[in-house]
């Protein structure tokens, strides 16, 4: 099983470039800048990852991005994460990245898009890594803020193909981003959002029908509202599960409990994504494992996985045959 997943062609559709930011990278970040950090070695980092919810969690991601500063600084954390993509066999992947998260510090847009885009273009012509950027509105804070970063987003317009929305659930639903939303679609962005992670089945329904999403980020309490779940069945509406991210945070208590399996049998186009492979405890490899070690599923399952993913992902039409081809072959060849 595990020669079978690591050797599956795989596809991310939901991953935060800044929660890629491993332990030793970000000690090295914090000395190159002269940045202090609350941990005395990368060691004290990983003990001290242990969160009860998702506030929890958030509070230690933004604390850890403070450590980026410099182009070449975005640039080492994508190259980071692509070699991981490398060693894990995925072949194409949408990331997000949060700009307020930078700019509220006094980074410029630019820097952090240039060291982002720089890399991906790398992976692209060394690694053979297809790649896209979508940037996150942090729904913590308000809509002029979004409504701010959308505007200093225009001039990369043709390196950002949609936006999306993350950050507290809690008390910041969809409604509260309709505008920006309708501007960055009139823009031509596609949209995309975290909802249903903690928040109630209705965020789900409220970020189809407001934001007009392609896919929803996360998803997996849409099982709360039956008319939602047949809704997401006939209209192919895409979820993007993070199954290691979902116990860390406690959206279910152990992997055995988690209902990905049940979604993928009743028909829903269900993906497994990474989301913050550094604070969670594993890349995308481990979260097939995860998964496939704790409800017991076909080969034939884990490769609907990867065709959907391929489905729900952004790219033409053509280039989604060439990567169901790759996996086509590999799994004619196991
Ligand atoms: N930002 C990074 N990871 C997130 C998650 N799982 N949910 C909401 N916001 C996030
Ligand atoms: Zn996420």
């Amino acid at each position: 099983m595990m020669t079978y997943i690591q050797g599956l062609p795989k596809v991310e559709l939901h991953l935060h470039i800044e929660g890629s930011l491993e332990p030793d990278l970000m000690f090295e970040l914090a000395k190159r800048n002269q940045v202090s950090i609350p941990f005395n070695s990368p060691e004290e980092v990983q003990a001290a990852y242990q969160f009860e919810d998702l506030q929890s969690f958030l509070d230690i991601y933004y604390q850890g991005a403070n450590v980026l500063i410099n182009e070449q600084d975005f640039f080492d954390l994508t190259w980071a994460y692509l070699l991981r993509c490398q060693q894990d066999n995925v072949i194409h992947t949408e990331i997000f990245f949060d700009p307020q998260t930078h700019t509220a510090r006094g980074i410029a847009f630019d820097t952090v898009i240039n060291g982002i885009d720089k890399a991906l273009q790398k992976g692209r012509e060394e690694l053979g890594i297809s790649s896209q950027i979508i940037m996150c509105f942090l729904r913590h804070l308000d809509q002029d803020s979004a409504f701010e970063t959308l505007r200093q987003a225009l001039p990369y317009k043709d390196k950002i193909i949609g936006v999306g929305l993350d950050s507290s659930e809690s008390g910041h639903p969809p409604e509260k981003f309709q505008q920006v939303f309708e501007e960055a679609i009139k823009h031509g962005f596609l949209t995309v959002a975290h909802a249903g992670e903690e928040g109630p089945a209705e965020n789900i329904h409220n970020a189809m029908k407001l934001l007009g999403v392609a896919r929803v980020d996360h998803g997996v309490r849409c099982v709360e509202d039956e008319q939602l779940v047949e809704q997401l069945i006939q209209d192919r509406t895409p979820l993007t599960v993070c199954p290691l991210s979902n116990i860390k945070l406690k959206v279910f208590q152990d992997m055995a409990d988690h209902n990905i399996a049940d979604l993928l049998r009743r028909g829903l186009c269900v993906t497994i994504n990474s989301d913050d492979p550094a604070y969670f405890g594993g890349y995308m490899t481990d979260n097939f494992v995860a998964v496939a070690e704790a409800l017991p599923m076909t080969n034939e399952e884990l490769k609907a996985f990867t065709l959907n993913a391929i489905e729900a992902s952004f790219i033409s039409e053509e280039e989604k045959q060439r990567l169901v081809a790759k996996v086509d072959q590999f799994c004619a060849s196991v």
